[in-house]
């Protein structure tokens, strides 16, 4: 029963400004990035003899690519393929370059970005910044300047750059050094760093704020698996006021916490449970990287990651994150204030008692005038369900189910 934090409102006045003092300004994610990411639904699959269609090679990026392109991905803002770890050879080059396994990448990297380019699809690729990745490829560290180079000259758009095999207590000055080589190549690439995760694993304060003037996204939290419980804990992390305090309020535009890939459409999430991944990321204004199998997804999961009115609060140009106002008894209601002065909210039950509950979002809570008349829309029913002063409440299904709300004050009701 703790009733937390401040109102939406003065939330939303504090992340803005904090965004706008520290924001890395390379124009990139002004809103949240979107797209597709290999690692938790391929991971490190070398097998292309006995498992073609599932190996991490040119033909699994391809073929998501073409996905994106052809299944009304990308119009709606999921434009890029990140390759992650295990792609190239084991031994750099006799110039100290890396080199994209030629059995899995026969056409290399630069090829493939050019026929992303095609479809209207950017490449990303991963990096890490220590002697070796996690899965033991050449690691950065040593090649900076050179790998910098190499990426852009590959026509690459986004790296993620891991931190495994490496001192953490030199990360905030080699993250800091990898972006600005990135910076010097002069082509723009989207900047993920998993740099605070690995701070926070080794118990290592972490500077928020540096990592923001360097970083477009980062990682503060583990990496998710395929659970429904990896997902619930994520969201626990960062509904948590003492986080949401050191590094939600710093989101925006330039800027986001990254909780790690939509799991939409893999094999442990119920349709409730999907619809609240989905949702949630979407009000923490989280980048958008899809892992799972583009080319037999349901359309049941299609639905969800389809959802215009849904990503329309992710990409809000405002790009506040939201945050957690209240919890009791397994249910929760969240926030996220909008550009155009309506909320998003989420009203969620975790309860596992098997029926549904009631849930109210009273409209003080979250930034709107107690009196005030207030439009209520459902965005997963796509239903206006009317007019209503002081609250809304309605029944939420439990084990994990959501109903996403967007509120607005009448036109004439001159309350904010
Ligand atoms: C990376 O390799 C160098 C050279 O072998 C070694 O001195 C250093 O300790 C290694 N760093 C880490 C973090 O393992
Ligand atoms: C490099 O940094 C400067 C200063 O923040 C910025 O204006 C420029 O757009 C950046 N260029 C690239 C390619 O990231
Ligand atoms: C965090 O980084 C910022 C930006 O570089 C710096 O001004 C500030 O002093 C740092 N804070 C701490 C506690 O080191």
């Amino acid at each position: 029963m703790q009733a937390t934090l401040r109102y939406c409102v003065v939330v939303m006045l504090a992340a803005t400004f904090t965004g706008l003092a520290v924001s890395l300004n390379n124009g990139l994610a002004r809103t949240p990035p979107m797209g597709w990411l290999a690692w938790e639904r391929f991971r490190c699959d070398l097998d292309c003899k006995d498992d073609p269609d599932n190996c991490i090679s040119e033909k699994l990026f391809l073929d998501m690519g073409k996905r994106l392109s052809e299944d009304g991905w990308t119009k709606l803002g999921y434009d890029r393929v990140n390759i992650d770890d295990c792609w190239p050879t084991k031994q750099r080059d006799a110039e100290g370059r890396l080199v994209a396994d030629p059995e899995r990448f026969p056409h290399g990297i630069k090829w493939l970005a050019e026929e992303l380019a095609k479809m209207g699809v950017k490449l990303g690729i991963y990096e890490d910044y220590g002697n070796y990745t996690c899965g033991g490829y050449p690691g950065t560290l040593g090649h900076i300047t050179t790998d910098a180079q190499t990426f852009a000259s590959w026509e690459v758009d986004m790296l993620k750059m891991d931190g495994c095999y490496a001192k953490v207590s030199k990360m905030n000055a080699a993250y800091p050094e990898i972006g600005i080589a990135l910076n010097k190549t002069g082509r723009p690439i989207l900047y993920s760093c998993s740099w605070p995760d690995y701070e926070r694993v080794t118990g290592t304060p972490i500077n928020y704020t540096l990592v923001a003037q360097y970083c477009n996204i980062w990682r503060n939290f583990n990496d998710i698996q395929d659970s429904w419980q990896s997902v619930y804990t994520i969201i626990d992390y960062y509904g948590d006021p003492k986080n949401y305090e050191a590094f939600g309020k710093i989101a925006g535009p330039g800027n986001w916490n990254d909780p790690d890939m939509l799991i939409v459409g893999d094999f442990s999430l119920s349709f409730e449970q999907s619809k609240a991944q989905f949702a949630f990321w979407c009000l923490m204004a989280s980048p958008l990287f899809m892992s799972n199998d583009l080319r037999a997804i349901s359309d049941e999961a299609k639905t969800i990651l389809q959802n215009e009115e849904v990503l329309a609060i992710n990409q809000d140009p405002l790009g506040v994150q939201g945050y957690r106002v209240s919890q009791s008894g397994g249910t929760e209601v969240w926030c996220k204030p909008l550009q155009d002065k309506s909320v998003a909210v989420i009203l969620w039950n975790r309860s596992t008692g098997g029926m549904h509950r009631t849930i109210a979002v009273e409209f003080d809570k979250v930034g709107l005038p107690a009196t005030a008349h207030v439009s209520v829309r459902d965005l997963y029913e796509h239903q206006d369900k009317g007019t209503f002063t002081g609250f809304y409440s309605t029944f939420v299904n439990p084990s994990g189910g959501v109903v996403m709300l967007k509120l607005t004050v009448k036109a004439g009701d001159n309350a904010l």
